[in-house]
């Protein structure tokens, strides 16, 4: 690509968990309106995705392969997206798992292994990107939170706690930065059809066998909102706006009974 028609295109845009799922279908939302990508996720996988990116709409996408459990890992990612040569405008902070089951019956391991995944990497990953944009004094965030953060959610009781800490964390920053020309909005999908109730153990939970909202139509109403500045948007069908307004009036005594029966293992 010139450099001159580099310079006029979007700037660049950092995904993480983009080799899958909802992270895959926002690179693309992204890459379709012209941001050139740095994309990065745990496994081999996330090369191929970033060439296929690359090809299918003309862009620059740079995969980087990261542990991102790993604080060390965390620093790494922004090393090679700050580094890349142009600041990092749009940051999509995704990267996320599930643990399914009852917390007396799961390992630790898994827990705490979610908690640094989807608790203290962002946070860190966070702290890095909003550094750099207060200084130069733009950007946009968006943050993977989750319907589930608007109620605990027994069986999946660590995910849902982290995704009300996503969820709080975005909208806390959100207000400091409120001067700083940086906006972070909280994307709150619903149940959507990825590979997440897999590798969560939640396959057999009427929430893994129900039906599921299209990652393209999350991402693209994500993409939406974060463009618009919003300060969170829970995306996909009217069911899940319908439940997280209905979990926002309703007592968590009741909201945990209702999500119980979701996420309860058959057995
Ligand atoms: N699906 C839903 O119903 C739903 C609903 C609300 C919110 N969310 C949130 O959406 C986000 C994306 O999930 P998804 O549904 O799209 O699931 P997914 O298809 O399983 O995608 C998860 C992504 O995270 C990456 N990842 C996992 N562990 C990682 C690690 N240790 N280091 C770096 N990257 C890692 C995966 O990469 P590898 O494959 O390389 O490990 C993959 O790219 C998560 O934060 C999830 O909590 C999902």
């Amino acid at each position: 690509m010139a450099d001159t028609e580099q310079s006029t295109r979007p700037g660049l845009a950092l995904v993480t968990g983009a080799s899958s799922g909802i992270g895959l279908a926002v690179a693309r939302e992204l890459a379709g309106r012209g941001h050139d990508l740095v994309v990065a996720a745990e496994d081999a996988a996330i090369h191929t995705v970033a060439a296929e990116l690359g090809a299918a709409h003309d862009a620059t996408v740079r995969a980087v392969q990261v542990d991102l459990t790993v604080p060390a890992e965390v620093e790494h990612l922004w090393q090679e997206a700050s580094g890349a040569g142009r600041p990092v405008e749009v940051a999509v902070l995704n990267a996320g798992v599930g643990v399914g089951g009852r917390f007396a019956e799961t390992s630790l391991e898994r827990h705490l292994g979610l908690v640094d995944l989807n608790v203290r990497s962002t946070v860190h990953l966070a702290k890095l990107v909003v550094d750099d944009m207060v200084a130069r004094g733009s950007g946009r965030i968006l943050l993977t939170a989750s319907v589930v953060a608007t109620a605990p959610s027994p069986y999946q009781a660590t995910y849902a706690a982290s995704k009300a800490f996503v969820h709080s964390f975005a909208e806390g920053i959100r207000h400091e930065l409120g001067d700083a020309g940086v906006t972070v909005t909280s994307l709150m999908p619903g149940a959507t059809d990825t590979d997440f109730f897999r590798r969560a153990d939640l396959l057999d939970t009427p929430l893994g066998q129900g039906p599921k909202d299209d990652p393209a139509d999350v991402a693209r109403d994500g993409v939406e909102a974060l463009m618009a500045g919003k300060p969170h948007v829970v995306a996909g069908s009217l069911k899940n706006k319908v439940m997280a307004e209905a979990a926002t009036h309703l007592p968590d005594t009741v909201t945990t009974k209702a999500t119980a029966r979701q996420t309860k293992p058959q057995e």
